[in-house]
């Protein structure tokens, strides 16, 4: 069976940075700039993504078009063309066990965008009217009470999720899984070059109508001087350092898995370098100057600086569900606003869980030759019932998202540059990278991958093991048990897969 590929060249730029503009792009970056010293924050941050996320993100690409010249698009396989050793597979199940943690709650909360976009333009959340004479934290409250309504998130051991919730997330697990039937060129590609425009677009008109808004209790731009102004007193804050570092893995989606998977439908020659950097520099339009000036302005604007700061602190959640709607319940043309917002995050969020799908299913027709189709339903068939442990269970959406998306991001990343610049060797892995390229890797960047990446994501999980593993692991409610079971399954399913796919390639 033959392997696809991209169809042009600025349809692959456009899927990859789909693939990394995400909600992690307009919810946690300006939450984590905000809860982290404001502008301090982007100091560590543009360190971060010259020592880690750009040399990464080469490392990257570039295990991905050597896998995928192979035949094999996922970590399990790549990682023993590298390291011919049993181990590597099971370390290389990490790049699927990953990926399929992180898209078994990300497909429901954006399902959530998609409710809350019908929602605001059919009139069904509080409007003027309903919030007459009501200020401040009064004005947030009935927000409140519909995303608890929405999510039957009360603080329970089990979620009651309203039926339009369920509705949603039935509707938008198809929509992902249609699009992934249609293949990389015919499915992923074409939805990029629609919906990164049209997400482009959304965004600059939602950043040009919060600029300009202006109440007795702040302006946009106050929020937009807190969201850069330094608090030189957090610069040498290891948390400032540490929040940073995984805010530029999760937004560019490094240590995922699914760089890698799209890259191996790369063709032998193609450039990797620039497309690479192109990618990721959407991306980062996207976070910094779109992200960065939306929700954040707009909540300093009605609730004042404080505020706002207090809003950020209170979570993602509750800056996209509760305060934005609150604002936008407050304009004019107010419900064309919210469903323009909550769509962007829509696009956002499918265009990156399509991508986080894509290394299972890539996984099952690469290593078991299963048709296009059949290697989605396998996944599905797995994915759901994973799902439903995220929209159900009690703190299951924390655990899930502390281990694969933030924890064992570092722990890929950290194996990915072992083997491929150590193990494989830096001399082939360079020539591999600069392969086809349009412009070469800078030099100086040899030394920084090859030593500094590595230091610096030893130096983050040494931090992590120390201090925020022992908190984590202190919330014994048996939810977390379960949750926490939930996940040894999931990997311990994927390695006997691993395993499996290991004894079919030898039989040959
Ligand atoms: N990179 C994706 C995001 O930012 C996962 O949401």
């Amino acid at each position: 069976m033959k392997r696809e590929h991209w169809g042009s060249r600025i349809g692959l730029i456009l899927a990859m940075a789909g693939n990394a503009v995400g909600l992690g792009n307009f919810l946690r970056f300006p939450t984590q700039a905000a809860q982290n010293g404001g502008g301090i924050f982007m100091i560590p941050y543009m360190i971060s993504m010259i020592v880690i996320a750009i040399p990464l993100m080469w490392i990257e690409w570039g295990i991905g078009r050597y896998g995928g010249v192979r035949g094999h698009g996922t970590t399990p396989a790549i990682f023993k063309l590298f390291w011919n050793h049993p181990l590597a597979k099971y370390l290389g199940v990490l790049g699927l066990f990953i990926p399929f943690v992180v898209v078994a709650y990300y497909v429901y909360i954006e399902s959530w965008t998609l409710g809350y976009a019908w929602m605001s333009i059919s009139g069904m959340l509080p409007d003027q009217a309903q919030l007459a004479g009501l200020a401040g934290d009064a004005r947030l409250k009935p927000f409140k009470e519909v995303l608890a309504g929405y999510t039957g998130m009360n603080g329970e051991a089990i979620y009651k999720p309203s039926l339009m919730a369920y509705g949603f997330f039935a509707f938008t697990m198809l929509l992902n899984i249609w699009i992934l039937i249609k293949g990389i060129s015919g499915g992923i590609e074409k939805l990029a070059k629609v919906a990164m425009p049209a997400l482009f677009v959304m965004a600059i008109v939602l950043m040009v109508r919060v600029i300009t808004l202006e109440t007795p209790q702040g302006t946009a731009i106050e929020g937009l001087n807190f969201l850069w102004a330094p608090d030189w007193s957090q610069f040498l804050n290891p948390k400032v350092w540490l929040a940073a570092a995984g805010q530029v893995f999760f937004t560019l989606s490094l240590g995922f898995g699914a760089i890698i998977t799209y890259a191996s439908y790369l063709n032998k020659n193609d450039d990797l370098v620039l497309s690479g950097l192109s990618a990721a520099s959407l991306n980062e339009l996207a976070e910094v100057v779109l992200g960065g000036s939306i929700a954040i302005p707009a909540a300093a604007a009605f609730f004042g600086v404080v505020a706002a700061q207090e809003i950020a602190s209170s979570g993602a959640f509750n800056l996209a569900f509760v305060s934005l709607p609150a604002i936008f319940s407050s304009i004019p043309l107010g419900s064309f606003f919210g469903f323009v917002w909550f769509l962007l995050l829509f696009f956002a969020g499918l265009t990156s869980s399509v991508a986080i799908t894509q290394p299972v299913v890539s996984f099952f027709e690469d290593e078991f030759k299963l048709s296009r189709t059949l290697s989605v339903m396998a996944t599905m068939a797995l994915l759901l019932p994973i799902s439903h442990v995220a929209i159900f269970l009690g703190n299951a959406l924390d655990e899930m998202d502390f281990w694969a998306g933030t924890f064992f991001l570092v722990v890929l990343a950290l194996i990915e540059v072992v083997m491929f610049l150590w193990i494989f060797g830096m001399k082939k892995a360079w020539e591999e990278m600069n392969r086809g390229g349009i412009i070469t890797i800078p030099a100086f960047f040899r030394p920084i991958m090859q030593y500094v990446t590595p230091a610096f994501l030893s130096i983050i999980l040494v931090w992590w093991c120390m201090d925020i593993l022992p908190n984590v692991l202190k919330n014994s409610e048996w939810t977390h048990w379960i949750a926490r079971e939930v996940l040894i399954g999931i990997f311990a399913t994927f390695a006997f897969l691993a395993f499996l796919a290991e004894k079919r390639r030898k039989r040959g």
